[in-house]
């Protein structure tokens, strides 16, 4: 069966090693005339990347303040701050320039400045984003995909809270891709975005809707690119051609292009979300260490689809009289190439020790919302299913 799809991927995507000259422009073009300059720890500054920006700004004479310091697996607080200061100074754009965090922090201060009550409703289901100041993005690290995403994923400071909500609002107006840029990219970061990119794109092939051949030829070409370039970027970081399909993948794999005629599970997004909160992991490495558990939990329900992945994308080859075999070597696959580019592949290997029962209990009722809730879509997965998840990838 094909599932009817709604595509909308409304973000003009300029990509390239002049790309940082448009910056200016684009930000008129779209409406900014005061701006808030978003950013993370330091990287950006460290680069000169920051400079630039500025540099253009000026020179489109656009006025801007500035919000630095979002940390990855960003946090509420720097939302509500980036909310006051654009109150304030009377902001119209904001401009995100760094990675999913910054972006998603972006979104949620975009989301924020509107509403009159506490934008964490948004998060909490009590309330639906009406409006969201527009945005664009210099994209410095390809992994979240969150430049041409409708996804912003918040932490609530008190309680560790790690949730998402989608919106078609939040949609960047822009992204200004220079590869180059992520050259700087530490190898862990480079692999944990690549694992997330391949993640993105995995969540919508492993769907119940099997028939749509020209997204999954789609999706299957995405994987095995990501693959080959995570590994040859070990060698080669400062290669423009690897960097620059690795960074192209990370908003295709997000922009819902693999998901035409497919669903979305995030069955395994839903439960690293609850590792990054608690442990604060880097997402990326939190799904490598889930992934290959929750393949083997489903895997026999699902078995033409794992063989499908084992062949067409880990070049396994057949083995028609046993499939079950030719799955497995498919996950086994996949895990050898986690560890090659540096990536856990259970819980132990991601956090340095074994869970404890008590904090499988925790990320449980979180991720179910005290047992309200399931999540996955080909697979569905109760309090049960998360537990015996956790519990595959914590030996
Ligand atoms: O903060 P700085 O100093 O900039 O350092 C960052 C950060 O430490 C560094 N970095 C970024 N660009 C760099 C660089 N270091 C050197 N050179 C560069 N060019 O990389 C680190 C990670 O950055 P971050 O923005 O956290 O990475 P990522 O893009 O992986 O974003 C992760 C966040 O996005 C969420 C994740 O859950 C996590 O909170 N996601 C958002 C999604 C969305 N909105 O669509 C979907 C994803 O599934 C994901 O959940
Ligand atoms: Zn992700």
């Amino acid at each position: 069966m094909i599932k009817d799809f709604n595509y909308y991927a409304p973000t003009r995507v300029v990509f390239g090693r002049e790309s940082e000259n448009e910056i200016g422009r684009l930000v008129v073009d779209n409406g900014g005339r005061r701006v808030l300059l978003h950013y993370g720890g330091g990287s950006a500054e460290r680069s000169g990347l920051l400079d630039v920006v500025r540099q253009q700004l000026r020179q489109a004479g656009v006025s801007f303040c500035e919000l630095g310091g979002v940390v990855p697996n960003p946090l509420l607080s720097k939302v509500q701050e980036g909310i006051d200061l654009c109150r304030r100074e009377a902001v119209d754009f904001i401009l995100a320039v760094g990675g999913g965090s910054v972006i998603d922090s972006a979104k949620a201060i975009g989301y924020g400045v509107p509403y009159d009550g506490d934008v964490w409703d948004f998060w909490d289901s009590k309330a639906v984003p009406q409006a969201c100041l527009p945005i664009g993005v210099v994209l410095t690290i390809p992994a979240a995909g969150s430049e041409m995403s409708s996804s912003c994923v918040i932490t609530k400071d008190e309680g560790m809270f790690k949730r998402g909500i989608n919106s078609d609002l939040c949609r960047c107006r822009f992204v200004v891709m220079n590869p180059e840029r992520t050259y700087t990219l530490p190898p862990f970061q480079t692999a944990a975005g690549a694992t997330d990119i391949m993640m993105h794109t995995m969540e919508r092939y492993f769907s119940k809707y099997e028939d749509m051949t020209i997204t999954d030829a789609i999706s299957e070409a995405l994987l095995r690119t990501v693959k080959d370039t995570a590994l040859a970027l070990l060698q080669a970081p400062t290669d423009y051609r690897l960097r620059a399909q690795i960074m192209w993948a990370g908003s295709l794999a997000h922009n819902d292009l693999t998901e035409c005629g497919t669903e979305k599970d995030f069955g395994t997004h839903r439960l690293e979300h609850e590792l990054s909160s608690l442990f604060g992991v880097t997402h990326g490495a939190g799904l490598a260490a889930l992934w290959p558990s929750w393949a083997r939990y489903v895997m026999s329900r699902h078995l033409s689809r794992f063989v499908q992945f084992a062949v067409n994308v880990m070049g396994v080859t057949n083995d028609f009289a046993h499939p079950e075999e030719t799955a497995e070597r498919g996950i086994r696959a996949m895990e050898e190439f986690y560890h090659k580019i540096g990536m856990p592949t259970n819980i132990p290997e991601l956090i340095g020790h074994k869970l404890t029962d008590e904090e499988i209990n925790i990320m449980v009722d979180k991720c179910s919302r005290g047992g309200t809730i399931t999540v996955g879509a080909m697979e569905v997965l109760d309090t049960a299913a998360m537990r015996a998840v956790y519990t595959l990838a914590n030996n």
